[in-house]
């Protein structure tokens, strides 16, 4: 589904990403993981449409999206989340779906929103305000929610579980294994905890400095010598 080869992006002399190379299938899950710094956002960027590439390719369903803006790239079913939950501070939980429906399909189909606010658990909330009456549960969930309403065949969830505490991030893991299996998303998720991406992920591929440098099982890539030095090695945020 997705295809990225030789992905390259620069930040004048900085090297985000270096050469990546990957491809994400339509029955996916996937985990990226690395150290600060090292390019995990800065590829959610490029493949959604917010960093252009220096070099390489972003196929998806295969054809090229790179000159493609985000919204069409959300309209061919790309959707992410934030690593800071980013929701809109003036409206309630059901807008914020709304909008970010709009945004991403072109139009409003309040079915679906209201099947989203369910799976979510955020049903009994969709009137409230989005940002001063949530709890961070709640806006990272939001921020899921925000990305399912728009129909997406592929999930890039940006740390959506960084933060929460033991059973919370429990309870979300399995919302997301859910997701996968029910709405038929491919997902690509950035998280450090390696616990998680065993229980979540068939699939781990590693950035360091921008490199990929492994890609495969979770067992067999947290065994890697090279993965484990980059884990332990100063990180380079
Ligand atoms: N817009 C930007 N302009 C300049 N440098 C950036 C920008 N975004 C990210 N960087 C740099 O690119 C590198 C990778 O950042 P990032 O992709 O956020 O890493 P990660 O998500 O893996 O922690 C870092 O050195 C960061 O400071
Ligand atoms: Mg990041």
């Amino acid at each position: 589904m997705l295809e990225l080869e030789n992905l390259t992006v620069r930040f004048g002399g900085l090297t985000a990403v270096n050469a990546v190379s990957l491809k994400v299938g339509s029955e996916d899950v996937m985990g990226l993981v690395g150290p600060n710094g090292a390019g995990k956002t800065t590829l959610f960027n490029a493949i959604s449409g917010l960093a252009r590439p220096t070099a390489g390719a972003i196929r998806f369903g295969g054809s090229s999206i790179l000159r493609l803006p985000i919204h069409q790239r959300a309209r061919l079913g790309i959707g992410r989340t934030f690593q800071i939950p980013q929701p809109l501070h003036e409206l309630t939980v059901r807008e914020n779906l709304i909008v970010a429906q709009r945004f991403g399909t072109g139009s409003v189909d309040q079915r679906r929103i209201d099947e989203v606010l369910d799976f979510t658990s955020l049903a009994d909330k969709a009137e409230r305000n989005a940002a001063n009456e949530l709890a961070l549960t709640e806006l990272k969930a939001l921020e899921v929610a925000k990305a399912l309403a728009t129909n997406p065949s592929l999930l890039l969830l940006d740390e959506v579980l960084a933060g929460l505490e033991t059973k919370g991030k429990r309870r979300f893991i399995g919302m997301l294994k859910e997701l996968h299996a029910r709405f038929r998303v491919g997902i690509l998720i950035i998280e450090h905890d390696i616990e998680t991406i065993s229980s979540l992920c068939q699939r781990v591929a590693v950035l360091n400095f921008g490199q990929l440098i492994a890609d495969g099982t979770p067992d067999a890539v947290f065994r890697d010598p090279e993965v484990v030095r980059s884990y332990t090695g100063a990180s380079h945020a």
